[in-house]
């Protein structure tokens, strides 16, 4: 599953780009607060204070474009995280989804696509449009799950060695 720590894909040295890997971790975490943050607001803000729009126009005004755009900035940005965290590990790249950091990735990546498809469907589909305060809290639900996977993944840090 391994392959020599040189010349392998984790050694290209663009993945040793350490602002790189920090605008992608900024980014990650940012787009995850608003893909949890958003349901919460409409949920727990905006429907209970909404004098003339209905529930429906409501969740087909937010759940447009949006879900998508943070779909592919989650997942892009995470797929930055992960291949920056196998740098210089001699992991494959296939090889690399096959450890318990790869597992939880995918895990991650399956948690995305399901919040992705109830979004649209909310912004689209009636019957999800006359349910969503429940669909919005198994939005939030599933975001948080993800969230939580995402801390176990978490990695670096601040050093605690002194730096000489
Ligand atoms: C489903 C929604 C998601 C949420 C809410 C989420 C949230 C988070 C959070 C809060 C962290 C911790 C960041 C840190 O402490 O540094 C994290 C880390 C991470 N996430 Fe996600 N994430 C999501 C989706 C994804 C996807 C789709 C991928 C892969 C394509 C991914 C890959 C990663 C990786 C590799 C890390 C570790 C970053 C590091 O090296 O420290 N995440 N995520």
């Amino acid at each position: 599953m391994t392959q020599a720590a040189s010349g392998g894909f984790y050694e290209s040295s663009w993945l040793k780009i350490q602002w790189l890997q920090v605008v992608s971790q900024i980014v990650h975490v940012f787009t995850a607060v608003t893909l949890i943050g958003v349901p919460f607001v409409v949920r727990y803000v905006v429907i209970p204070n909404a004098d003339d729009a209905t529930t429906a126009d409501i969740v087909e005004g937010f759940y447009s474009v949006w879900p998508l755009i943070v779909a592919v900035v989650l997942f892009s940005t995470g797929l930055l995280n992960f291949l920056f965290a196998n740098s210089g590990s001699g992991n494959s790249f296939i090889g690399s989804f096959l450890t318990q950091f790869g597992i939880t990735v995918l895990l991650k990546m399956a948690l995305l696509v399901v919040i992705d498809v109830i979004s649209i469907l909310l912004g689209m589909n009636e019957d999800f449009q006359a349910d969503a305060e429940m669909w919005l809290l198994v939005l939030m639900t599933i975001g948080i799950v993800a969230l939580i996977l995402g801390s176990t993944l978490h990695r670096g840090g601040i050093s605690l060695e002194k730096s000489s």
